[in-house]
């Protein structure tokens, strides 16, 4: 059973943690990112996961993603046990499925390619490639005069916005972003949600981390982490 707080979901989950920790090796010992954490999201809704720095967040969306497996417990996305495929099957299942905004905004980008090229590559990833739903989305987030620019020509916020239009073109059924809004002011940081908003009006299961009120805010459900397990008491929005 999911333990993270919130409404019940009505909808079948398109994503599934079930008891899921994440230990690191390191030089000075164990370090358990995350113990023992279960959470279900569900279609068609924005779900945003908090916790102080350091609570697991990062390593929880890289092991919804497929990026990482987790040491014990599973994760189901689109009726698939990812959590126990090969790095290949991962992948297959991401590429289909979920679009992934790293937290550094830099880790998303490809040096060579332009602000268009970035979005054919990753629209062709799912499918075909849509131009005018290219255009639509830089427009929506205020890149539409950036489009021949390549990452270093870019301010860290328009990098930011860059990598959630390259996870969020064809409309994936899973998108999971690291502090998405974290290098954007507020009026940037709006235009980006009100494209998250519409994206999860068409179906999408969209999970963020976030320290940022103004997307706490504007989350249908709230699932918090306290040093690494999941929260009693996370509000249901
Ligand atoms: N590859 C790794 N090796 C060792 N420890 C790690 C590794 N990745 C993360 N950790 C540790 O796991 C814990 C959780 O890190 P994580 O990045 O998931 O936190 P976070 O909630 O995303 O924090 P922030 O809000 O600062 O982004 C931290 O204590 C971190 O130092
Ligand atoms: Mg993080």
């Amino acid at each position: 059973m999911p333990r993270s707080e919130g409404p019940p979901v009505e909808d079948e989950p398109v994503v599934w943690a079930d008891d899921v920790t994440i230990s690191f090796a390191s030089v000075s010992g164990r370090v358990d990112a995350l113990t023992s954490v279960s959470a279900s999201f569900g279609p068609g809704a924005v779900h945003a996961l908090v916790g102080p720095t350091g609570s697991g967040k990062s390593s929880f969306l890289r092991v919804l993603a497929g990026h990482d497996r987790p040491t014990s417990g599973s994760v189901v996305v689109a009726g698939r046990v990812i959590s126990r495929m090969s790095p290949r099957g991962r992948r297959r299942v991401r590429r289909r499925h979920i679009g992934f905004v790293f937290q550094r905004p830099a880790a998303n980008l490809f040096t060579y390619l332009d602000v268009t090229e970035h979005l054919r590559v990753a629209a062709r990833l799912r499918g075909p490639y849509d131009a005018a739903e290219a255009d639509g989305l830089l427009e929506a987030l205020g890149l539409a005069d950036r489009r021949d620019h390549r990452p270093a020509q870019l301010s860290g916020g328009e990098q930011q916005r860059l990598a959630f239009a390259m996870a969020a073109i064809n409309r994936p059924p899973v998108l999971l972003a690291d502090e998405p809004t974290a290098e954007l002011d507020h009026e940037a940081g709006a235009r980006l949600l009100d494209s998250v908003g519409r994206l999860a009006e068409r179906g999408t299961c969209v999970v963020f981390a976030t320290h940022d009120p103004q997307a706490q805010e504007r989350a249908d459900r709230v699932v918090a982490l306290d040093h690494g397990k999941s929260k009693a008491g996370a509000s249901p929005r």
